[in-house]
């Protein structure tokens, strides 16, 4: 065997042979430092037993260094409990120079962390250091997962916490079919048994043609997710429907495609109608003609009474019909009694109805 290595087993031998006494050896004790205020009680500071006096030693106290003490002396024991550590005295006897360990109860700590510390019998019959007091631990809560990246998230929908020791399973948001595993295992050092799969590309075919109107998009065989596609409707159309359809992750569009509606010419010429709330002649109206969806409201006259009600249509896409109540006055009416034109009249009194 080699040499030095025969020494070492025979020093770890004989450590385990003599085991550590509660006496320090006075040849490394550290000189009297005294940053701690409460230990104001040293005893007198020595080299040597002769210069303590008969009782006393001269033995290592800590941060006071080497000092005359009664080595008999003991500390408080036991020492009142306390509600979150338990005390062990780690030595026979609580007498100079034993140990005690507090040990901190599971879930509380000692203000620096740690959730045991050892305090130490001193000369002046005291345990070393301030009382410890072990506070409950705030202690992380999260427990150790795999990572999941945005993309893989903004991909999938996932089953699982990705927890280390556990799997997950994949299915595509958009319904596609997966390319790769569709489960993966969450492994000890917080990295994924396999590569993230994939979703197989989705696409959206184009939109079906807009009649008198315009796709503001440029022209592909097919489109990507995302991608949008705006409608204008030609001069005096009228967008009925989406403005904007979007490419959905399921490769269909947000909507179907808008109509472009045309617009109505008012089916009366010597009548007032009402179109937005204003009653009006049809020839002052631009075009005489009105919007898709506008109402026309007109004028028919009562069956038996010199009095008017309104009838209301619709116009939509290009269609506006009158009211089959509605006469169109005559040129003739319409040029010698303006006055008593149906559109003119007095209005019949709700009780004139039929
Ligand atoms: C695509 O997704 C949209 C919105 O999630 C849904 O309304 C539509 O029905 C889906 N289309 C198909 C073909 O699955
Ligand atoms: C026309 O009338 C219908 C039914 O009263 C109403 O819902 C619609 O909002 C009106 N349209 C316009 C453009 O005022």
């Amino acid at each position: 065997m080699d040499c030095a290595l025969l020494l070492l087993s025979l020093l770890a031998l004989a450590g385990s042979v003599f085991p550590q006494t509660a006496r320090v050896t006075t040849g490394s004790c550290a000189p009297r430092l005294l940053v701690d205020e409460k230990r104001k009680s040293c005893t007198k500071t020595c080299t040597t037993d002769k210069e303590c006096g008969s009782r006393r030693q001269c033995l290592c106290d800590g941060q006071c260094g080497l000092s005359c003490v009664i080595p008999g002396r003991t500390c408080p024991w036991p020492l009142p409990p306390s509600e979150n550590s338990e005390v062990i005295l780690l030595h026979p006897t609580s007498t100079f120079d034993a140990l005690l360990e507090v040990r901190c109860k599971p879930g509380f700590t000692l203000p620096n962390g740690l959730d045991a510390t050892k305090r130490r019998c001193q000369g002046d019959r005291q345990w070393s250091g301030d009382v410890p007091v072990c506070k409950e631990s705030i202690q992380p809560t999260t427990s150790q997962t795999c990572p999941l990246p945005e993309e893989v998230t903004n991909t999938f929908s996932i089953q699982g916490n990705a927890t280390v020791g556990t799997s997950i399973r994949y299915s595509c948001l958009s319904g596609a079919d997966i390319v790769g595993s569709s489960e993966n295992f969450c492994q000890d050092n917080q990295t994924w048994q396999y590569p993230h799969p994939i979703c197989k590309e989705v696409f959206c075919q184009p939109p079906r043609e807009v009649e008198q109107g315009y796709v503001v998009a440029v022209q592909k065989t097919e489109y990507e997710v995302g991608f949008d596609i705006h409608y204008l409707c030609k001069r005096n159309f009228q967008l009925d429907g989406p403005q904007k359809v979007t490419c959905l992750p399921n490769g269909s569009w947000s909507a179907a495609p808008p109509h472009c509606r045309a617009r109505c010419l008012i089916p009366a010429e010597r009548s007032r109608v009402v179109i937005d709330g204003v009653k009006r002649w049809p020839f002052d109206v631009t075009d005489a003609m009105v919007p898709h969806g506008e109402n026309v409201t007109f004028y028919c006259k009562h069956p038996h009474k010199q009095c008017s009600f309104t009838a209301t249509k619709t116009c939509f896409d290009g269609e506006l019909q009158p009211p089959t109540c509605y006469l169109e006055p005559t040129w003739l009416q319409y040029k010698l009694f303006p006055h008593r034109l149906v559109s003119e009249i007095e209005a019949c009194e709700p009780g004139d109805e039929e």
